[in-house]
């Protein structure tokens, strides 16, 4: 398996157009240490050369010019994308569906029926795009079963539903249904596997049986503490709140990634553009790197 990071930050990116945060100010004018970030997605394939494309961001074109072999080049109009999944119906995580409206045939979309109704209600994207290429929508399996995507050759995929967030446009925003978020278990031929998950409010304990049978496990990094938000004065509401667990404290991410195996590759990715972690120079990043936690950075490739 080949696993490509195309995007590692949350929604807004990093630095964030409007925001002049310690960590967005400090990028921009070169007084903080760290690499500026395109919105979370990723990219997997069983063989090198077909590609799921994990979330669409809105920084998907960006994201494809950064990353050479997801375009093959093998005729006038091309694409190493044999299929896209979301893992919600959040802006950040499905806006880059519109740019890929030129493709030659419908685009091929995987996710649960509860995204899809967003898509189709909330946030009318596939009929947005029935007017372009048009989308095949194929519904995961939300009961745990593994299931392989035509063109897609040499992967086969298995979904749990998360406790985290629907998009604030989704029917249902406060009162949760399952498939609103989802994450996802990537195995190839090899038996090699990859757990990723970038919103999770809580770890329950099928979250936790997947995160403790992958290898590799890249999950939830948006905030560094519940709080973070309300102490810079820019929400009134916990990260918790809002469908991300952080990394402080008792029951936090570290606590959590700190039981898994000792083999296991732990990342995090979706990182919001006021955690410290971005502050290569931070007690926090020095914190994570005593744990044995990375922070996933564009254009990574990773071969778990
Ligand atoms: C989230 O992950 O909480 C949302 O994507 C935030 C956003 O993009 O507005
Ligand atoms: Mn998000
Ligand atoms: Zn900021």
């Amino acid at each position: 398996m080949k696993l490509r990071i195309l995007g590692s930050a949350a929604g807004g990116g990093f630095p964030q157009w409007n925001c002049n945060c310690r960590n967005c100010h400090g990028l921009r004018t070169g007084t903080v240490r760290a690499t500026a970030r395109t919105q979370s997605s990723i990219a997997v394939s069983g063989n090198g050369r077909d590609w799921l494309l994990v979330n669409a961001s809105p920084d998907i074109l960006a994201q494809l010019r950064a990353n050479p072999p997801l375009q093959p080049a093998r005729s006038l109009r091309d694409t190493g994308i044999a299929a896209v999944v979301l893992m919600d119906g959040q802006v950040d995580h499905v806006t880059g569906l519109a740019m890929l409206r030129e493709h030659r045939r419908p685009l091929p979309v995987w996710c649960t029926d509860a995204v899809a109704a967003d898509l189709r209600l909330g946030y009318p994207l596939f009929e947005v795009l029935g007017h372009f290429c048009g989308v095949e929508q194929r519904s995961i399996p939300l009961d745990g079963s593994r299931f392989a995507i035509p063109g897609v050759d040499g992967l086969t995929l298995a979904a749990v539903p998360v406790a985290s967030k629907a998009a604030p446009y989704s029917p249902h925003r406060d009162a949760p249904e399952p498939g609103d978020n989802i994450g996802l278990t990537f195995v190839d031929d090899a038996g090699r596997s990859v757990f990723y998950a970038p919103g999770l409010a809580a770890i329950e304990p099928r979250t936790w049986d997947a995160m403790c049978r992958a290898d590799v496990v890249i999950v939830d990094g948006t905030f560094w503490r519940d709080e973070e938000m309300i102490d810079l004065g820019i929400s009134t509401r916990r990260a918790r709140a809002i469908g991300h667990l952080p990394q402080a404290g008792a029951d936090g991410m570290i606590a959590w990634l700190d039981r898994l195996p000792a083999t296991t590759r732990k990342l995090l990715i979706h990182v919001n553009n006021t955690n410290p972690i971005l502050d290569e120079d931070s007690a926090e990043r020095a914190e994570l790197a005593r744990h044995g936690i990375a922070v996933a950075e564009d254009n990574q490739e990773l071969v778990p």
